[in-house]
C-alpha cells in the first residue's frame, strides 16, 4: 500500500511510519514541526532527546534500507501542499495524526483553545477537500480520543446508537460530552467525516483511542536514533507516561481528586497494530466508521497504585498526592465502553503488566537526569486556565 502518515514526526506518528514500512508499505510522513514550538511555548521537552523526523527517516534508511520520504509542511493552513501530495502521491491509505493532541493546552486560554480547534477542525476539513479532489478511493484514518464522549451514565457505543424516540428508530452518531475545547475539536472532525461520507462516499475510519502509554516499540529497539517523543509533563504527558517519571525521580504521583476517574488505555504497540488493521480491512465507499481504540480501562488511582508497586521493586519510595482536581470532570462515575471492532479484526492485545511497568521505569531511571520540575504539576485549570508565571511563550497575550 501507499501510505501517508499526517503528523509524522509525533509519538505516535514516527513509529506508525517505521511500523509500515518494516512490513514493505510505501510511507511518506508530513509534518510541520508545531509540535516542538508548542513545547518551546509551554517549556517542556520530552524525557529523551528526540532527533528530527529527516534525521530519524536518514537513520532508518542507513539501518534498513527502507524509505520513509519526509514531507515539511502545514496541513491547516497550506490546503496545497495536500491537493500536490495526494495528487502526485496517491495514496492508499491516508493515517491523520497531525492535530494539536493535549486537553490542557486547549484549556489554556483563550488563543490557545482557538488554535486548537483552528488547527484541527480546518487541518481535518483539507484533507477531506484534497480526498474529494484527488483520491476519493482512499481509505483515511482518522484519530479520534475516547474523550469525545466523556463519561455518560449510559453504555458508550462503537460511534453509533439505535435509537428510538416517540415510536420511531434511527441509527444516529452516539451524541458527545466531551472533557475539553481539546476534545470537543474531534468530535467537530468526526461531524464533518460522518458528512463526507455520506455526501461524498468517502472511506473513513475513525479511531476513538484511548490513552496511549509506552516508550518504545518493536522497530525503535533500543535505537536512540529512532526514538518517538516521551513526554511525562502535565500539559503533553498521558497519565501512566507521567506517573513512571514521577517515580523515577522521587516525585508523589500526582492523581488529580480521588482519582476515580475511569478511562481506557492501550500500549503504543496497540495503536500500530490498530491502525494496521484498520489499513487492511478499510471502510467501504461512504461508509464513516467507528472504532473505539483501547484494550483495557483503568481508574487513575489503579494506575497510581500499579505504579507504586512496581517502584518497591526499586527501592523507590513513591507517594501518591491527590491534588485539588484542576479539570472539570466526575471523579466516580458508571464507564462502560464498547469496544469489540478491532477484536473482532484480529487485535492482540498488550496488557499493562508490572513487567511492562518496569521496562517503563527502566528508561525512566536512566534519563531522569534531564527530567525538569517544570510540568510534574499541574499548571492549567478547567476554570481559569494556564497561570501567569506557567508560560513563556507567545500564544498568551
Ligand atoms: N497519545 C495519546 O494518548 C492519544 C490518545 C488519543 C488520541 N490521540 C490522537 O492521536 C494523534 C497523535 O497523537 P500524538 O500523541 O502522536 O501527538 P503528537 O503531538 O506527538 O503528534 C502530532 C504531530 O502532528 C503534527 N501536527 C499538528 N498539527 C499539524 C498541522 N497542522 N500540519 C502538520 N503537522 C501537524 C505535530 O507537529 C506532531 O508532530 C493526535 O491526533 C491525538 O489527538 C493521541
Amino acid at each position: 500500500m501507499r501510505i501517508c502518515i499526517l503528523g509524522g514526526d509525533g509519538y505516535l506518528g514516527w513509529p506508525t511510519a517505521m511500523h509500515f514500512s518494516a512490513r514493505g508499505h510505501e510511507v511518506v510522513a508530513v509534518d510541520s514541526m508545531v509540535k516542538r514550538y508548542w513545547e518551546a511555548v509551554v517549556d517542556v521537552a520530552p524525557l529523551e532527546p528526540t532527533p528530527l523526523l529527516q534525521g530519524r527517516a536518514a537513520h532508518w534508511y542507513k539501518k534498513t534500507g527502507k524509505v520513509v520520504e519526509v514531507v515539511i509542511g502545514d496541513i491547516a493552513t497550506d490546503p496545497g501542499l495536500l491537493h500536490r501530495l495526494f495528487r502526485d502521491y496517491q495514496p492508499d491509505v491516508i493515517v491523520h495524526y497531525a492535530e494539536q493532541p493535549s486537553a490542557p493546552y486547549s484549556m489554556m486560554n483563550q488563543n490557545a483553545a482557538i488554535h486548537t480547534q483552528q488547527n484541527n477542525i480546518i487541518g481535518n476539513l483539507n484533507v477531506m477537500f484534497a480526498m474529494h479532489d484527488y483520491c476519493p478511493q482512499a481509505h483515511l484514518i482518522k484519530l479520534g480520543t475516547m474523550g469525545e464522549y466523556g463519561t455518560p451514565n449510559i453504555d458508550i457505543e462503537e460511534g453509533w446508537i439505535e435509537i428510538e424516540h416517540k415510536g420511531r428508530k434511527d441509527r444516529m452518531l452516539y451524541p458527545k460530552k466531551a472533557h475539553s475545547l481539546y476534545h470537543l475539536s474531534k468530535v467537530a472532525d468526526s461531524n464533518n467525516l460522518e458528512f463526507g461520507c455520506r455526501i461524498w462516499n468517502l472511506a473513513v475510519t475513525d479511531l476513538n483511542q484511548g490513552v496511549v502509554y509506552g516508550i518504545d516499540t518493536l522497530e525503535m529497539g533500543k535505537d536512540p536514533e529512532l526514538r518517538t517523543s516521551f513526554h511525562y509533563d502535565d500539559i503533553f504527558g498521558t497519565v501512566l507516561n507521567r506517573f513512571v517519571v514521577q517515580a523515577a525521580v522521587g516525585s508523589p504521583l500526582t492523581v488529580y481528586g480521588n482519582g476515580g476517574q475511569t478511562r481506557g488505555y492501550l500500549n503504543i504497540q496497540d495503536t500500530l497494530q490498530c491502525v494496521e488493521l484498520a489499513a487492511l480491512h478499510p471502510a467501504k465507499a461512504g461508509e464513516f466508521r467507528v472504532f473505539n481504540q483501547f484494550t483495557e480501562q483503568f481508574s487513575i488511582m489503579d494506575l497510581a497504585k500499579k505504579v507504586q508497586k512496581v517502584s518497591l521493586l526499586y527501592d523507590l519510595d513513591v507517594t501518591i498526592s491527590h491534588l485539588p482536581n484542576p479539570r472539570e470532570e466526575m471523579e466516580q462515575h458508571y464507564y462502560h465502553a464498547i469496544h469489540t471492532g478491532l477484536p473482532e479484526l484480529g487485535l492482540q492485545p498488550h496488557h499493562l503488566t508490572d513487567e511492562v511497568i518496569a521496562h517503563m521505569l527502566d528508561r525512566a531511571i536512566c534519563a531522569k537526569e534531564t527530567v525538569r520540575s517544570v510540568g510534574l504539576l499541574p499548571r492549567v485549570t478547567w476554570k481559569h486556565g494556564m497561570d501567569d508565571k506557567g508560560i513563556t511563550g507567545v500564544v498568551r497575550e
